[in-house]
């Protein structure tokens, strides 16, 4: 059996209510886990929240309540807008779970006990005091590079004062002095870089990203900082007792171990505990034995049916947090090379090209348009309206425009249209008419021909009323959006998969068109009433494939076409109705009745300027 495909994404932070950023990349990993559901992959998706900080303390000191009630509750927002927005995960993390905590404990203590045998020291976690200048806003160290050309920290720092504090470090370059960890963590990253894209397999996707994060390491010095004290930090995880009291940890050692702890398996009640609390573990993927501890490693046979994943994330958490500190700590903690993960690098949607950002208060609330447009739409925009990898702008006004186009005029029409002809001219009824009787064959292709001259259909096709119809050049026409929509999922590139099915629409509306059924209609002669057929079931078949591909981007709308084809309806409403095995034509039997149209895209009227 091929290993199941393990998708993760960023846990969003649950300071504030979830914004249309972190809708796009729920979704854009959505649509990723779907579409190999559809290939028939067992998936596991594992998405979450990262509720720790100085930023989720102050602002439940300034509402008066427990930092955890606050959490929960803005918790609740994200999974309410999960559920609104039809986005499957299949594991849940959430970072104030006790197993977490144990996990990222766990985990330290084992960097702790890997002792150098010389120094008896650990080769990866130190202690250091540092004095400096620290940024109350940024919670971090800053240094003369920091500084403004002025000589001053800017306010983009807000308060900052000096400190003197002892903290815990992770080793991210080799110690000149002591040659701990025992090898060189930066140079083993810079050749693991090289080596993933030599092997056409880079470890950061889009490839464009490859030289941003190589800099970025060639430039890393220093290590980080991985623990707060408990007297400035409260709401974190508190360090093992075998660090000495006062630690907790700080940002990346909670929030990057996430994808570590809820893997199915590292748990061995882990299944249990998600069906108790609420069934969020729809996934097929089964449970392993129970590793040996809680500790993370790729020893557990679960954990190694699923690892490595393929972690979706936006490009501000690429340097350093997952570029550089992930897979260092993944190689500390003995992931060999073969199982660090890739990262899915998303841009940012901006408003009129700046940042969103709450103090500019043009902050975009996703569940507020899925409320207005519906979820179907808003997913359809953010898949269809930004190149993966790159930035876009948001804009109501192109939500509602390619809405309009895509989904009411072309492919909503095409389902209105090709039911109602089919229940006017043939009672529902479509019916695979045989070659001889709708066209001439040609001749076929000489056996030396080129292979593409080969593959090209051999039907001269027939004249109908609006110019010629070529039935073959039609149906082949889909077998190659198949195979391009096929490539093109592949390389995440939703974008242009959905143009693939959008333009079969399109081609399929042209048919309609060209062919004007309600004229060959007309025509009682055998022939007229054999192109009539094939026009008839050209049109319906054009709509299950189109169906099929759009499952995973427009998974409420995929089941409306099958319902109104009448396909599949003892699996109504299951995502198996789906596969993308079934993408190829002449899956419709002849004789199947067609259903009754009923709009599935109402067109969104623009609001008055
Ligand atoms: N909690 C950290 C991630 C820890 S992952 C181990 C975090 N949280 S976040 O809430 O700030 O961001 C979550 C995700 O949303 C990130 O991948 C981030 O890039 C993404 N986005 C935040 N704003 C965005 C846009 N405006 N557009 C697209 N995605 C953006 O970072």
């Amino acid at each position: 059996m091929s290993k199941p495909f393990f998708i993760t994404t960023a846990i969003d932070y649950t300071n504030g209510a979830p914004h249309i950023g972190h809708a796009y990349e729920k979704v854009l990993a959505d649509v990723l886990a779907r579409y190999h559901r559809l290939k028939g992959d067992d998936v596991f998706f594992l998405t979450g929240v990262d509720q720790h900080g100085q930023k989720v303390q102050q602002s439940a000191e300034k509402q008066g309540v427990e930092p955890q009630q606050f959490v929960d509750e803005i918790t609740a927002k994200f999974v309410a807008l999960w559920d609104k927005l039809d986005v499957q995960y299949t594991g849940w993390a959430a970072t104030t779970d006790p197993l977490h905590k144990e996990c990222v404990r766990a985990n330290l203590q084992k960097l702790w006990d890997d002792k150098d045998p010389a120094t008896g020291q650990s080769r990866w976690l130190y202690k250091k005091s540092q004095r400096g200048f620290y940024s109350v806003r940024q919670e971090q160290f800053l240094t003369d590079k920091e500084r403004g050309p002025d000589g001053q920290f800017g306010p983009e720092w807000g308060v900052v004062e000096e400190r003197d504090e002892e903290n815990f470090y992770f080793r991210l370059t080799q110690d000149p002095a002591t040659g701990l960890p025992g090898w060189d963590p930066k140079q083993w990253l810079l050749d693991f870089i090289a080596k993933r894209s030599a092997e056409e397999n880079p470890f950061v996707v889009p490839d464009f990203r490859v030289a941003e994060l190589r800099h970025a390491v060639e430039k890393l010095d220093g290590d980080l900082c991985i623990s707060r004290p408990a007297s400035r930090l409260k709401w974190g995880i508190p360090f093992p007792e075998t660090f000495g009291a006062g630690f907790v940890t700080f940002v990346w050692f909670d929030a990057l171990v996430n994808y570590i702890t809820f893997v199915p398996g590292h748990d061995p009640n882990y299944a249990e505990r998600m069906k108790d609390e609420g069934g969020r573990m729809k996934g097929s993927v089964e449970d392993g034995p129970p590793p040996s501890s809680s500790a993370a490693g790729p020893t557990s046979s679960s954990f190694a049916s699923l690892w490595p994943p393929l972690h979706v994330i936006g490009k501000d958490i690429l340097i350093p947090a997952h570029g550089v500190y992930w897979p260092v700590m993944l190689k500390a903690l003995g992931f060999s090379d073969d199982e660090m993960p890739t990262l899915l690098v998303h841009g940012w949607w901006n408003i009129a090209g700046a940042k969103m950002s709450k103090s500019l208060g043009n902050v975009i609330d996703p569940d507020a348009l899925a409320d207005k447009y519906g979820a179907e739409a808003l997913r359809y925009y953010l898949m269809s309206d930004i190149a993966t990898g790159k930035d876009a702008d948001f804009s109501e006004e192109r939500l509602i425009q390619s809405y309009n186009a895509a989904l009411a005029n072309s492919l909503g029409n095409l389902l209105n249209r090709t039911l109602s002809m089919a229940g006017k001219y043939r009672v529902g009824k479509v019916r695979q008419s045989p070659v001889e009787e709708w066209g001439t064959p040609m001749p076929p292709a000489p056996s030396d021909a080129p292979d593409a001259v080969k593959h090209m259909p051999w039907h001269s096709g027939f004249d109908a009323p609006g110019g010629k119809v070529y039935p073959d050049d039609y149906s082949n026409s889909f077998n190659m959006a198949v195979t391009a929509y096929t490539g093109h999922m592949r390389d995440s590139a939703i974008q242009w998969a959905l143009e693939q099915v959008v333009q079969r629409a399109t081609s399929a509306n042209q048919l309609v068109d060209t062919a004007a059924p309600w004229k060959l209609a007309k025509d009682q002669t055998e022939r007229g009433k054999a192109q009539l057929d094939i026009v008839l079931y050209s049109l319906a078949e054009s709509l299950r494939i189109i169906a099929i591909l759009i499952s995973p981007v427009l998974p409420r709308a995929a089941h409306g076409i099958f319902d109104q084809l009448q396909w599949k309806l003892d699996a109504a409403g299951h995502e198996s109705r789906f596969r993308l095995a079934d993408a190829q034509w002449g899956g419709l039997p002849d004789g199947h009745t067609l259903g009754q149209p009923t709009p599935l895209f109402p067109r969104i009227e623009a609001p008055a300027a």
